[in-house]
């Protein structure tokens, strides 16, 4: 899926009691950090929100060059970076954020340790990384959602397409007819917590934990922490 257009109706898509739930989460688990890097940062919500609040030094990475120019616009002063996340910009970094589903957006065939490895060769000693992914649906079911606001409606359509891939379909109409309705289809990955542990306790990285999903606020992620004992 390209995220082009979807970058003009990403925050109903993402919804705001997400952030409003996961922000002093995330930034409760980031304690003392400082220099803080948010991949696969979509429109960077996030990092704003954790840089205005609470002052980390944020830096925001998307690939998509529609994501990054309306999040440019929206969070004037935040550092947004055009960039993949499989090849992260120079640190040191105290910490790592992958949040969202920007880790499903990976290919299945490539190795996440090693892009775990390379996280790793851009952290401060004790660094640490916390990566957020959906869960899909069973084989054969499919998950929908609607959501409006007073511009448009969205539904979202989550199948689960195979024991590894699932997919997502969104459709957004706009009330006044203004724009287009925007329909999108994206191939995603399913993660398993062991798969994503494994990927990083191979690249090198330790003590990682997994939290289940919170499943009452609807965001319904998955969640790994996981810390360096000290970096060579
Ligand atoms: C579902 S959004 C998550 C955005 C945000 N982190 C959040 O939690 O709301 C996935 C984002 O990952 C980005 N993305 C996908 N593949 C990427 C890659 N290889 N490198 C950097 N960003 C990527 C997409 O452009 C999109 O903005």
């Amino acid at each position: 899926m390209s995220f082009t257009k979807i970058s003009k109706v990403y925050e109903l898509l993402a919804s705001s009691s997400r952030l409003d739930m996961e922000v002093p989460q995330v930034a409760s688990w980031l304690g003392k950090a400082k220099r803080v890097l948010d991949l696969g940062c979509g429109l960077g919500a996030h990092s704003y929100r954790l840089k205005q609040e609470y002052g980390y030094e944020m830096v925001g990475v998307d690939v998509e060059v529609a994501m990054v120019n309306e999040g440019r616009r929206r969070y004037p002063g935040l550092d947004l970076r055009l960039g993949d996340l499989c090849n992260p910009p120079e640190g040191p970094w105290d910490a790592i954020l992958c949040l969202g589903n920007s880790v499903a957006c990976i290919e299945r065939e490539m190795d996440c340790s090693l892009i775990f490895s390379k996280w790793k060769a851009v952290m401060a000693p004790k660094g640490k990384c916390l990566v957020q992914w959906a869960i899909p649906p069973k084989v054969g079911e499919d998950k929908k959602v609607s959501r409006s606001d007073e511009e448009r409606s969205l539904e979202k359509s989550l199948s689960r397409t195979s024991e590894t891939t699932y997919r997502l379909d969104l459709k957004v109409d706009f009330k006044d007819s203004s724009l287009e309705s925007i329909h999108e289809s994206q191939r995603l990955q399913v993660l398993t917590p062991n798969e994503i542990i494994e990927s990083f306790e191979k690249a090198g990285w330790s003590d990682s934990h997994y939290r289940p999903p919170e499943l009452d606020v609807g965001a319904s992620h998955h969640t790994v922490e996981t810390q360096l004992r000290g970096n060579s």
